[in-house]
């Protein structure tokens, strides 16, 4: 602790694609797609874009500027700036932090699992009950610890030698990956059948607060907001970084990735005639009626699920990264651990913590609600009338770097009232409601 200098980034473009790394995962393109389908195709994806550029962004910013500011982990940054009545707040970052990633890692082992199966013996067309069999009990727990193994791996590594040099190779790899999928996919006979479902549109929705709800929720997930993820990568940056541009980058290449993978799964879901089978249930596009396609295209399908599988991988490894860098810098910061003796003890606890999702996705779906539509929501709140209300000069934080930006004054206004009140009314008229009705239904 004391004496020992903070870890920094190597590089700026490093910190960006680790952000960016944080940001793109199975949100993409497990939860988008899936909320998409569900929520009126296009009209989500309005909604989706309008929320990550007013609640988002002024959210991702406020982060970014904490983390910087303070270069302190979660818990002490809320203190250096508002006293240490605001430690709970960083407190429940972290467990947030910890709940995330127990279910997360799970669904990732699947994908893990589903990438092995289809380089060693390519997909089986009855994919429903291969999920069945695969998704629960100790054969996803088995491949829900070897995820977590190697994500502790990447994060004992540290920041710059672990994190950033895993997200410079990985990052790339990854875009190039969704592209290419995504011009194989408009080559397929009945593309545009998918491309009508993804982006024709019923635009009642637009009116539906619940669908309002599902894509700020969406946008908080998928921008890695809420629970401090952003704040933490932050507090390993100099002075000389450009947050604001920094927050557009990120955003932006979030949002394009999400919309790319949905330019990827519809398709090749229409062209197969599968559409029928979509939207059952949140995990059915991408593990149940994705591998019944790339079992029936045969040969060609086999590869093209192997690349599509590396890709959810690697887009839910560079996440997990950040859910485990939260709770481990945290312990750093608090504790004076060492990264290793932090990142395997803290990563053990959290695989265990995983293990009622690994054995029901019930239990998985119903914890996926409670840390999205209260604890990401409820962090969002709580940061923007921190940073809005509490925090002394955040403009002048936000400014180190820049040339000078035009919109700061908006910006504070926002943290300051749209963004509280319009997360308010969201968790009061919905999020909380339908969360405490998914819980009941477990029971
Ligand atoms: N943003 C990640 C995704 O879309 C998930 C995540 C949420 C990561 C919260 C960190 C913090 O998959």
């Amino acid at each position: 602790m004391a004496g020992v200098p903070r870890e920094q980034w190597t590089s700026k473009r490093g910190f960006v694609l680790a952000a960016i790394g944080s940001a793109v995962g199975l949100g993409n393109m497990w939860r988008f797609s899936y909320l998409a389908a569900e929520n009126g195709g296009a009209a989500f994806v309005v909604l989706y874009l309008v929320a990550t550029l007013i609640v988002g962004l002024p959210v991702l910013l406020a982060e970014l500027v904490l983390g910087r500011g303070s270069q302190r982990s979660p818990i002490q940054a809320l203190a250096h700036y508002g006293g240490s009545r605001w430690k709970p707040l960083g407190l429940i970052f972290v467990a947030t932090g910890f709940l995330i990633l127990s279910y997360y890692a799970v669904i990732a082992g699947w994908a893990l699992r589903y990438g092995l199966v289809a380089i060693a013996s390519g997909f089986d067309s009855d994919a429903a009950a291969h999920f069945g069999e695969v998704a629960s009990g100790w054969d996803a727990f088995g491949y829900h610890v070897a995820f977590m193994a190697l994500t502790v791996f990447v994060v004992v590594g540290g920041v710059s030698r672990g994190i950033e040099r895993t997200s410079m190779v990985l990052m790339p790899l990854l875009f190039a990956l969704v592209v290419g999928l995504a011009v194989y996919a408009a080559t397929l006979d009945g593309a545009s059948a998918g491309y009508a479902y993804y982006l024709g549109t019923d635009f009642s929705k637009l009116l539906s607060l619940n669908v309002v709800k599902d894509a700020t929720g969406q946008a908080f997930f998928s921008l890695s907001l809420g629970m401090g993820a952003m704040l933490t990568f932050a507090s390993y940056l100099g002075r000389d970084v450009d947050l604001p541009r920094a927050s557009w980058i990120i955003a932006g290449a979030d949002i394009a990735i999400a919309f790319i993978a949905g330019l990827v799964v519809f398709p090749m879901i229409f062209a197969l005639d599968l559409s029928a089978d979509v939207g059952a249930s949140t995990v059915g596009a991408l593990f149940i009626t994705l591998p019944k396609a790339f079992a029936e295209m045969g040969s060609v399908g086999r590869g093209v699920g192997i690349l599509f599988f590396a890709a959810l991988i690697v887009g839910a490894l560079t996440s997990a990264i950040s859910l485990l860098e939260v709770v481990v810098s945290s312990a750093i910061d608090r504790f004076g651990w060492r990264r290793r003796q932090a990142g395997i003890l803290l990563g053990v606890a959290i695989t265990l913590l995983g293990a009622p999702s690994a054995w029901s996705t019930d239990i998985l779906g119903a914890v996926d609600q409670v840390a999205n539509n209260i604890l990401l929501l409820g962090g969002g709140l709580a940061l923007s009338i921190f940073v809005g209300w509490v925090m002394v000069g955040p403009i002048e934080e936000a400014s180190a770097g820049t040339a000078g930006v035009s919109w700061f004054g908006s910006w504070r206004n926002l943290l300051r009232y749209a963004v509280p009140a319009f997360l308010l009314f969201v968790l009061v008229y919905d999020a909380i409601p339908s969360t405490f009705r998914t819980i009941a239904n477990l029971f």
